[in-house]
């Protein structure tokens, strides 16, 4: 739940992920701990082996997507470190971070679908009428997002990113991310498992647009079970479903203290993470 590197000190601690620097601070090594957050908040427990599923997924699609755009991976080798370091970090190449995030979605679900019923459009981009919850997008879509330091991140146009990052930046990063969507949608489809969307953050390291962060984790993106897909409703989902089910049958009123989670519950969500890691990658964590 919570990691301590004697002699560094953290830069950063997420809802998931301590982010530490080195001496010369040119790397970062990313921690996954095993914490999860539901409706923004830490749950007071956490999922077994969840952080080690994260990492490794992440080093799956690095490795699987490398030749559609560089990344900031340096190593997964933890000797010198705590032993439970080992399987959960990553050395990484210190990007200077666009701060937009950069999504891509192949269906209308979450807030794609709140704006689409709103305004018949996904930020800013307009979508045939009368799509459903969960529908197949025509094609692909570029959905940009604030990245906010705390709270949520807000769906922004295409113009308000190129804005933020320049016009010509703000359109490698859309065809980068569309590129890295469509590679990874069409490989998952293969393995039963549909991509509904996805976020990726990029950086700049020496000059070079990067891919950084992790990497189409079930905590980054929506898995959805292929065989059960059901346009029309909302799907279910790979990993958070027996918690959301849990958090909402003992009523908490989503505000702090979070609760923490019955041995139960956690162990299937933890079997549930594992299932997604095996299902994509053929391999067993
Ligand atoms: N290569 C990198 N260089 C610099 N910052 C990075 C790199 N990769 C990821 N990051 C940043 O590290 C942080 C990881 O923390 P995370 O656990 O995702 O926290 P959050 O709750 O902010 O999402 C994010 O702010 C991300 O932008
Ligand atoms: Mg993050």
């Amino acid at each position: 739940m919570e990691t301590n590197l004697p002699g560094y000190v953290p830069i950063a601690r997420g809802k998931v992920r301590d982010v530490y620097a080195s001496g010369d601070g040119g790397r970062l090594l990313i921690v996954a701990t095993d914490r999860i957050s539901a409706f923004d908040f830490i749950l007071a427990t956490g999922i077994p082996d969840k952080g080690r599923v994260l990492t490794q997924m992440t080093l799956f699609w690095l490795d699987f997507l490398r030749d559609v755009t560089p990344n900031h991976f340096l190593s997964a080798d933890m000797t010198g470190l705590p032993p439970e370091f080992e399987g959960r970090s990553m050395w990484v190449r210190r990007a200077e971070m666009f701060q937009v995030e950069c999504v891509a979605r192949g269906y209308l679900a979450g807030s794609g679908w709140k704006d689409y019923q709103r305004t018949g459009a996904v930020c800013g981009v307009p979508l045939p009428a009368g799509l459903q919850e969960s529908s197949a997008l025509p094609e692909p879509i570029f959905t940009p997002a604030t990245k906010a330091q705390s709270g949520h991140d807000e769906n922004i146009s295409f113009e308000q990113a190129a804005k933020i990052v320049g016009a010509e930046t703000a359109a490698k990063l859309r065809d980068l991310t569309l590129a890295l969507y469509r590679r990874a949608a069409e490989y998952a489809r293969t393995r039963g498992i549909l991509i509904a969307d996805t976020k990726f953050e990029f950086g700049v390291v020496d000059g070079q647009i990067v891919l950084a962060d992790e990497v189409l984790t079930p905590d980054s993106s929506r898995f959805w079970p292929a065989d059960r897909y059901q346009p029309g409703r909302s799907q279910p989902s790979y990993d958070k479903q027996f918690v959301r089910d849990y958090l909402e049958s003992i009523h908490w009123n989503k505000q702090p203290p979070a609760p923490g989670l019955p041995e139960d519950v956690a162990q299937r969500t933890s079997e549930k993470y594992k299932e997604a890691y095996q299902a994509l990658t053929g391999r067993a964590l």
